[in-house]
């Protein structure tokens, strides 16, 4: 059952839960605005938790660890507005939530060029083998100069194959051509023939920008269409001495067929910032010597995050006073 506009609450009983640990100024940007029910903790709340600390609530500044389902906005109904500290939203059930009447929102932009770092950080390090290196190195093993000594692959004037050409996407792009890159692009939404050309990007179909790119990135979001996006099949379709990387959502790749493929030589290597089951890495990764491996670190950087932190109490706060959010995922629960 759809719920009605929060509009009839007055402000100060209005009231929101942090789900978890977030950057101060979001706290500060709530305070004195709606009464706020803090979880400062890194640890996130279990679901039965969730439920609880969420009763009675008409908001919610959650995190990617957070998952907001249909049986938990049932449980709730006071809840009007989940807003989610990430641009990906892949842990809230939005259809479930549009049926209910439950704005959901998302912090996107504010982390768009620091994603596509992160993303170009993983091209030249997997490329340029930095973390084997850096083992390699720590590990006392550097006896002496050789001329074939962790030979990587180069970065400069390769050919770039970008999976989803959203912003980020772009933003990768754009560090590509940097790089004196021929960038293809696949997406279901091929951008305009300007857009192309600004941006020095060319559209093929999966098959070609899986055979002939020397980095693949992926920029999608994780959906039905997306998820094993890349699996054992698209693998073999890469070059031998290609490199993949992921900074989307883990799922995106099938992890075990990854594993394998870096195992057998199918491609030369991986830079993965994000994983099927997070935080648990698959063992057969672990043990890969060319895959290079982050914490889902993509927007973390201390501006980036301070910022989604204050863009998701801007959002909550906005959903709260019957405003529309500036970034609503879900535009149409307010038609
Ligand atoms: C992080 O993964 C995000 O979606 O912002």
């Amino acid at each position: 059952m759809r719920r009605e506009p929060v509009r009839e609450y007055p402000t100060v009983l209005r009231s929101v839960l942090v789900s978890k640990h977030v950057y101060r100024e979001a706290i500060d940007h709530l305070a004195g605005r709606v009464a706020v029910d803090y979880n400062d903790s890194d640890e996130s709340l279990s679901g039965a938790q969730l439920r609880a600390r969420l009763g009675g609530k008409q908001g919610a500044i959650c995190q990617l660890t957070d998952r907001i389902d249909a049986p938990l906005l049932d449980a709730v109904p006071d809840v009007r507005v989940v807003s989610n500290i990430a641009v990906g939203f892949d842990n809230i059930d939005v259809p479930a939530a549009t049926e209910r009447g439950v704005i959901v929102t998302n912090t996107p932009g504010v982390l768009t060029d620091t994603t596509a770092d992160l993303a170009f950080a993983l091209i030249l390090g997997a490329g340029r083998r930095i973390g084997e290196s850096e083992r390699y190195l720590r590990a006392g093993r550097y006896t002496g100069w050789r001329i074939d000594l962790l030979t990587g692959w180069d970065v400069w004037g390769a050919t770039l194959g970008i999976f989803g050409m959203g912003r980020i996407g772009q933003a990768v792009a754009r560090r590509g051509r940097g790089f004196n890159m021929r960038v293809l692009y696949h997406d279901p939404f091929r951008l305009s023939d300007d857009a192309e050309r600004e941006l020095g990007i060319e559209f093929a179909k999966k098959e070609e920008v899986l055979a002939q790119a020397d980095f693949v990135t992926l920029h999608c979001a994780l959906t039905a269409e997306t998820r094993h996006l890349v699996g054992a099949a698209e693998l073999r379709a890469m070059k031998p001495t290609s490199v993949l990387v992921n900074t989307s959502r883990g799922p995106v790749v099938d992890e075990a067929a990854l594993a394998d493929a870096l195992q057998a030589g199918t491609i030369a290597a991986a830079g993965l910032d994000v994983f099927e089951r997070e935080p648990k890495i698959h063992p057969k990764l672990l043990a890969c010597e060319n895959a290079l491996l982050v914490p889902h670190i993509a927007s973390a950087t201390v501006a980036t995050r301070r910022r989604m932190c204050v863009m998701a109490a801007e959002n909550v706060l906005a959903g709260l006073a019957g405003e529309r959010p500036p970034n609503i995922v879900n535009p149409e629960v307010l038609d």
